[in-house]
């Protein structure tokens, strides 16, 4: 064992939910290079041999139950990288309420042993999440299924926006419960990243940081680029990190924030709910 092998995965199995394509499918290729044993759940088909490859709708509460059935074991990494856009029916189950269901159901059977670790993909559309967390926490409390939908769509936060933001709420919140069990969650907060989903929705989405990227020289990021520190957070080198979300997006919203790079800061402030 050398000090490096703590970013590898060799002898551990992970999970990739949402790893038919795009950043899911960067990660459960990385992984295979890292040494893991790999499952992936998707809707859509896996093609990436030697993979264990499972049918998941998150939307349903008993499809994620049967995948779990046919996942069987234990999980030393879960990615849940699984997302839609605006405009998909069961946004909110598929971004957020199905993901912590999964969660849930992998603890309350004990698949999740001590020393595992869970690496969540929320978004830079999140990031406002400390100025909603009263709310959210309301969102947070509710764990049944039903419940939770409800709430969602009674509230009108059943869109990317506020999912996001309660995944990042999710968790800062889980940290500590599930260190206590032996467990580290964090997520990355990707800026615009080019795959299928990005674009479906290109304007809206590769709109994001079109000045900057010309500014700086640079392009929207690729899949395995996010995939990157998504592996990182979940591997035994990111020990010491827990809770956070990491904001991958090239230095984009820091630089409005500061006020570096001007033209970012209104949408920086917006998007870290700064704007008062
Ligand atoms: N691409 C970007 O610019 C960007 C930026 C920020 C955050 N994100 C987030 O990154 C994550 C990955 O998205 P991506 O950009 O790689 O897109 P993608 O469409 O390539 O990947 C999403 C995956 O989720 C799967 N999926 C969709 N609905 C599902 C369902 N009901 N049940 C099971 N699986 C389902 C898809 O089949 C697909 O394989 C998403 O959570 C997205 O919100 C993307």
């Amino acid at each position: 064992m050398g000090l490096y092998d703590a970013f590898r995965y060799d002898g551990k199995r992970a999970l990739v939910v949402g790893g038919a394509t795009g950043m899911g499918a960067a990660t459960a290729q990385l992984l295979v290079e890292a040494g893991a044993e790999i499952v992936v759940m998707d809707y859509a088909e896996v093609t990436l041999p030697g993979v264990k490859a499972i049918q998941v709708n998150l939307s349903e509460k008993d499809s994620i139950d049967a995948a779990l059935d046919a996942c069987g074991g234990t999980v030393d990494a879960l990615f849940s990288c699984a997302g839609v856009a605006d405009g998909t029916p069961g946004i909110e189950r598929v971004n957020f309420i199905g993901h912590r269901y999964m969660i849930d159901r992998m603890l309350e059977r004990e698949m999740l042993p001590r020393g595992s670790a869970i690496g969540m993909i929320s978004s830079a559309a999140g990031l406002g999440w400390e100025s909603n967390l009263e709310l959210l926490q309301e969102l947070l409390a509710i764990r049944d299924w039903d419940a939770a939908v409800q709430w969602v769509v009674d509230h009108g936060m059943a869109d990317y926006f506020h999912m996001k933001q309660a995944v990042c709420a999710y968790v800062a919140t889980e940290a500590f419960p599930m260190l206590q069990r032996g467990i580290r969650i964090n997520a990355i907060c990707p800026g615009p990243t080019d795959t299928p989903l990005a674009r479906a929705n290109a304007e809206q989405w590769f709109g994001l940081a079109t000045d900057y990227r010309a500014d700086t020289g640079t392009d929207v990021s690729t899949p395995l680029e996010q995939a990157y520190p998504l592996v990182f957070l979940a591997s035994q080198a990111a020990a010491a990190i827990n809770g956070q979300t990491v904001v991958s997006d090239a230095g984009y919203l820091t630089s409005g924030l500061v006020g570096s790079y001007p033209n970012a800061t209104p949408t920086a402030q917006f998007l870290f709910g700064r704007l008062t």
